[in-house]
């Protein structure tokens, strides 16, 4: 099982958009999902509660958690066992609760608007999954189409992402139906750039040696029956 943990000191730069879009667009891949709020604000917790009320209790496709951040390590052991993701979307300040959620981390997903105040305050968060040892992207969020800017901020900043979410209306809008880009307009723009970041989050987490090994492992149980029935 992987953890992703959604971090940002700065309020408003895309953390709990991405938590939910990531969160789902994992889910309809086939993962078993689960996703924790850490957040006291409880807006994944909002978003979550829409989708339970629309699709009934435990038919929303993922497991849910709300829990203060210094019992995230405790909710995640216990998730494990049965999901392959656990998506965190933590508070914007970077104090020991969500340090904790930081440091149960696989990958760090680091959403940055294209602005010189986003970009200062991310600096915080990569330097802290730095000195952890663990892996990030960082995610430009809400960039207008034909940014300077953007360009400007992308080269300050190492571990950028491939892909980028554009500034869409659809992003808010799903949420607001606590739904996801993908599952309202599946081809739409924001759609298409959910789908490329998490392809790029699978190719990280689930490097391909790691399927063709269990190809080969496939092939090989799978042979001694070939040989009794040549
Ligand atoms: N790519 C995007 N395009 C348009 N609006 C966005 C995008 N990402 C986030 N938003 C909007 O920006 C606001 C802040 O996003 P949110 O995910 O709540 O940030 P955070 O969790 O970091 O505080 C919300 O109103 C959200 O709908
Ligand atoms: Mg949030």
């Amino acid at each position: 099982m992987k953890v992703i943990t959604i971090a940002q000191q700065k309020g408003g730069a895309g953390k709990t958009t991405v938590a939910a879009h990531v969160a789902v667009a994992l889910s309809q891949k086939g993962r078993r999902v689960a996703v924790i709020d850490i957040d006291p604000q409880g807006s994944l917790s909002c978003w979550h509660g829409i989708r339970q009320e629309r699709f009934g209790e435990g038919y929303t496709g993922l497991t849910f958690a709300a829990v203060t951040g210094w019992r995230v390590a405790g909710e995640v052991a216990r998730l494990k066992r049965n999901h392959d993701y656990v998506i965190i979307d933590s508070p914007p300040h970077i104090e020991t609760e969500a340090r904790a959620a930081i440091r149960v981390a696989d990958l760090i997903l680091i959403p940055v608007q294209p602005s010189p105040t986003d970009l200062w305050a991310s600096k915080a968060t990569i330097d802290l999954a730095k000195a952890e040892n663990i892996p990030v992207r960082v995610l430009l969020n809400r960039v207008p189409a034909h940014s300077k800017l953007a360009a400007a901020v992308a080269q300050q900043l190492p571990q950028l992402a491939d892909t980028m979410l554009g500034n869409r209306v659809l992003f808010a809008s799903a949420l607001m139906e606590g739904r996801s880009a993908t599952e309202l307009d599946p081809a739409s723009p924001a759609a298409l750039e959910v789908k490329s970041l998490v392809k790029e989050i699978l190719a990280m987490l689930e490097p391909p040696e790691e399927e063709e090994a269990t190809e080969e492992k496939g092939k090989a149980a799978k042979s001694p029956k070939e040989h009794a029935t040549a």
